[in-house]
């Protein structure tokens, strides 16, 4: 029997207080459901409305990426760095400690190697797979202009539907083949188009005007990091797409092919969620290889 001797009986119903509505902050995706939105506050800090994804699923076509050889060594030491771990689900099953609890962006797509037409990818991973690991969102290669452009549109829009039916977030992510000129009319003309079909949010290259490509994507846009640079120009790319609306950056190479890849990643969190200067970060990224020997 229940014990209901002694039990408080008074209420507040705080009824000159208005149920508070937050609204969801991040661009475009307001009108969300509740899981979309959860999984998409794994991704992007609710702070700031920017993400830091650290980009390791380079192997899915490329084999071995220099400075991906052990994942164990190279990229779990920086897990506690990042928003986001964007991989494959092969490395998150052998490689990935299961404590790891930030945001999931699981590729998925993939098909063809770096030996072979890039665009002619497929779905490579089944939704329900995705929801099993607890993913965040998933990724899948749009190839604009491609030889199989229509067929990594379907690759989209199915995953956009498989995620609408659980709440799973989609990042296409803009692949520019070599014969292709990678300038804003291109990258607007891409992410535009995704965001239309459905994705969550987009992913896409650094180009001059990249203001005008923010201003037409409706969803928000990462920049991929792209072949490895100098420190400091690496993170005065980050400014710059930061300052032109970017919320974010998903980058791989300019972190783990950095002498320091743990002072390169937090150089790059202060660009992305302090609007720190380029040289600024760049004497915190000097300041914090050097004190690690
Ligand atoms: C490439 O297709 C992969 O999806 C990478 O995640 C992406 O290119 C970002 O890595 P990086 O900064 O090395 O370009």
């Amino acid at each position: 029997m229940a014990d209901t001797e002694g039990m408080k009986d008074s209420h507040n119903y705080h009824l000159d207080t208005p149920q508070e509505n937050e609204v969801f902050t991040l661009k475009g995706c307001n009108s969300l459901d509740w899981g979309m939105k959860n999984r998409l506050s794994n991704i992007f800090d609710a702070q700031s409305d920017r993400t830091v994804m650290l980009a390791v699923d380079h192997g899915y076509f490329m084999g071995p990426t220099t400075g991906l050889e052990r994942i164990d060594i190279r990229i779990n030491p920086l897990l506690g760095y990042a928003d986001t771990l964007m991989c494959t689900r092969g490395v998150l099953r052998s490689m990935t400690p299961p404590s790891y609890t930030r945001g999931i962006v699981l590729r998925a797509s993939g098909g063809p190697s770096i030996l072979k037409e890039m665009s002619n990818e497929h779905i490579a991973v089944n939704m329900e797979d995705a929801l099993r690991v607890n993913a965040s969102a998933v990724a899948v290669q749009v190839f604009i202009g491609g030889e199989y452009e229509t067929q990594s549109v379907n690759n989209m829009t199915r995953l956009v539907d498989a995620g609408n039916r659980y709440g799973m977030p989609v990042l296409s992510v803009t692949a520019v083949g070599r014969d292709m000129v990678r300038d804003a009319k291109y990258m607007r003309l891409a992410t535009r188009m995704c965001a239309e079909l459905g994705c969550a949010y987009v992913k896409t290259y650094y180009v001059d005007d990249f203001e005008t490509v923010t201003a037409s994507c409706p969803v928000p846009i990462v920049i991929a990091g792209g072949k490895k640079l100098p420190e400091l120009d690496a993170l005065t790319m980050a400014h710059n797409a930061i300052q032109q609306g970017a919320s974010g950056v998903d980058m791989g190479r300019n972190i783990f092919q950095s002498d320091a890849p743990a002072a390169m990643i937090q150089a790059v969190r202060k660009v992305v969620h302090e609007d720190m200067p380029p040289k600024e970060a760049f004497e915190l990224y000097e300041t914090l290889k050097n004190a690690a020997g």
